[in-house]
Parts: structure tokens; C-alpha cells; sequence
């Protein structure tokens, strides 16, 4: 079993960025600017976001957070996002999901200018990622490829069974697995909470992405021999040996699946990093793009 190590390869990628960076810097061009916007207090929402900024940071690029409290109205929210999307400084901006209750996250992610949609979770991004256009990739999803794609691990023509069918994560991976692509030619399962005999579909896997959001859910047995298994989740669960209370788990049992899997992600420490990377990734390819000088 080999393991995918999402940290290190985040952090080659993000030396990468850095380079290219110098090179912006030495070229007197525009740095490339990320804006976050986070509502509420969200612990979960909160870490995430911090660890966007600080990458931010880290290699160099400008980064902008915008906090206001949970009880914000849409249309206060909605000005924001007017505002960024007119802001010339500001090459791509992100809100953090999920939003308070009575506030309406397709709408949100329709007032996103989709040129600045460096998540890609406008339908303009989505449809164009459908149809294999040039698209910003939404992260988590483009975080998987990629990672897949410098560890080598053929795709083509193999079994992929996808678990979980969330606009950012399962549904957008099942359509490019299913590309003719580099990283895609899969024949690709999307299951989900109606699924009969989950463990029918992943048994037959050569590739299992799982994102349901549910500790432990994918159990060794369900695993086949020599699978690539690729874990979304990052669920809090108590821990009262932890100082802070709780650990991170993801929706796969590690440890079960790890005997029979020939590569797996950690949690933490697998796709979260790509996430944010391939987030950095977009932020670079919207700053090039802009044509608003
Ligand atoms: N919530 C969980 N994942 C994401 C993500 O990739 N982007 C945003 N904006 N919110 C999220």
C-alpha cells in the first residue's frame, strides 16, 4: 500500500506557485489576489478558511478575509459579492459554504461574477467543465486529478465508483472521471443514500472516491484488492484524549481499508491540501485571464 500524501505534494505544488510568483514579481504583473469571505463562526468553516489565507501567504499571493457574523442578510451578503465582483484588485473570491439557514446558497453562488468563480461552483463553470471547455474546476474535485494525475495512477478504462452526490464534490468528480481526458476514461458509478448493495459497487471499484461526510462509512470489507481509495471526508469526532476535544476522521476506516487498498489517502493530510492548492491553482489561471487591466 502506498500513501497518497496530499501535504507533501500540496507543498511541491505550492513551491511551484511560489516560483512562479518571483517571476510575476521580477515582470512588474499584477500578484494574483484571493478574497474569502466567511460567515459566521463555523468551526470546520473557520479552519478551512484560515488554511486558504495562510497558503495564500505562504507562496506569496495577496489575500483578502471577510468575516461578518451569521445573522447578515442575504442582501448584505449579496453587496458584498457585488462588490468584489467589481473590485479590479481582486482576481478571484470565494464564500465559504455552508451559510447560515436563511440564507439562500444557490443564490449566492449565482451573483458570483463566474469569471472570479475560482471554486467553480457557478453553473457557468459547471457546464462548461461538463462539456470539457476550459472552466475553473471546483477544488476538492480538481484536487483528486491532480493528484492523481502526479502519482501516475492510470484511469483509463477502470472502475470508479464514486460515493456521494454533493454539487461540490461527487457529482462534478463523476463528470470528470468520465472525460476523455489525461485523468478520466473511467467508467464511473455515482452512488448515493438510494443506492441498493453499496457494497456490490465498491467491491467491483478499482478506484473508490468517497464524500458523504459520514465517519467510517466505507469499511474494509467493501474494498477490493488493489484499489485506489480516495477519502473526502473530514468529519470531527469526539476524543476526550485530544487537548481540543475532538479528532479528524474520514468517511473510509483507514486502517481496514489500508490492507487491501494499493493506494489511499490519509485524514487529514490527503485531499484537504489539494483542495486548497488547486483553489491557489484557480486564483493563478484567473489573475492570467483577466481582462479587466
Ligand atoms: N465548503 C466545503 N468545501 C468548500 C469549498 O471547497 N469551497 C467553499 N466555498 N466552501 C466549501
Amino acid at each position: 500500500m502506498q500513501l497518497l500524501d496530499g501535504k507533501a505534494l500540496s507543498n511541491t505544488i505550492k513551491d511551484e506557485l511560489a516560483e512562479e510568483v518571483g517571476r510575476i514579481r521580477q515582470s512588474d504583473l499584477k500578484i494574483p489576489h484571493l478574497a474569502a469571505v466567511l460567515i459566521g463562526d463555523n468551526p470546520a468553516s473557520e479552519s478551512y478558511v484560515r488554511s486558504k489565507v495562510r497558503s495564500c501567504e505562504k507562496i506569496g499571493f495577496q489575500s483578502t478575509l471577510i468575516r461578518r457574523k451569521a445573522d447578515i442578510t442575504e442582501d448584505e451578503l449579496l453587496e458584498i459579492i457585488d462588490d468584489l465582483n467589481k473590485d479590479r484588485d481582486i482576481d478571484g473570491f470565494i464564500v465559504q459554504l455552508p451559510l447560515p439557514k436563511h440564507i439562500d446558497e444557490d443564490k449566492v453562488t449565482l451573483a458570483i461574477d463566474p469569471k472570479k468563480d475560482v471554486d467553480g461552483f457557478h453553473p457557468v463553470n459547471f457546464g462548461k467543465m461538463a462539456q470539457g471547455l476550459p472552466a475553473y474546476l471546483p477544488a476538492t474535485p480538481f484536487g483528486i486529478v491532480t493528484m492523481l494525475d502526479r502519482y501516475g495512477i492510470e484511469t483509463s478504462g477502470k472502475e470508479c465508483v464514486v460515493v456521494g452526490r454533493s454539487n461540490i464534490v461527487g457529482t462534478p468528480m463523476s463528470i470528470l472521471l468520465s472525460r476523455k481526458a489525461k485523468v478520466g476514461n473511467c467508467t464511473v458509478t455515482l452512488t448515493h443514500s438510494r443506492t441498493r448493495d453499496l457494497a456490490a459497487h465498491t467491491l467491483n471499484a478499482d478506484i473508490i472516491i468517497a464524500a458523504i461526510g459520514i465517519p467510517n462509512f466505507i469499511t474494509g470489507d467493501m474494498v477490493k484488492e488493489g484499489a485506489v481509495v480516495i477519502d473526502v471526508g473530514i468529519n470531527r469526532v469526539e476524543d476526550a484524549s485530544k487537548k481540543r476535544g475532538y479528532r479528524l476522521v474520514g468517511d473510509v476506516d483507514f486502517d481496514a481499508a489500508s490492507e487491501k487498498a494499493s493506494y489511499i489517502t490519509p485524514v487529514p493530510g490527503g485531499v484537504g491540501p489539494m483542495t486548497v492548492v488547486s483553489l491557489l491553482m484557480n486564483t493563478l489561471k484567473a489573475c492570467r485571464e483577466r481582462d479587466y487591466q
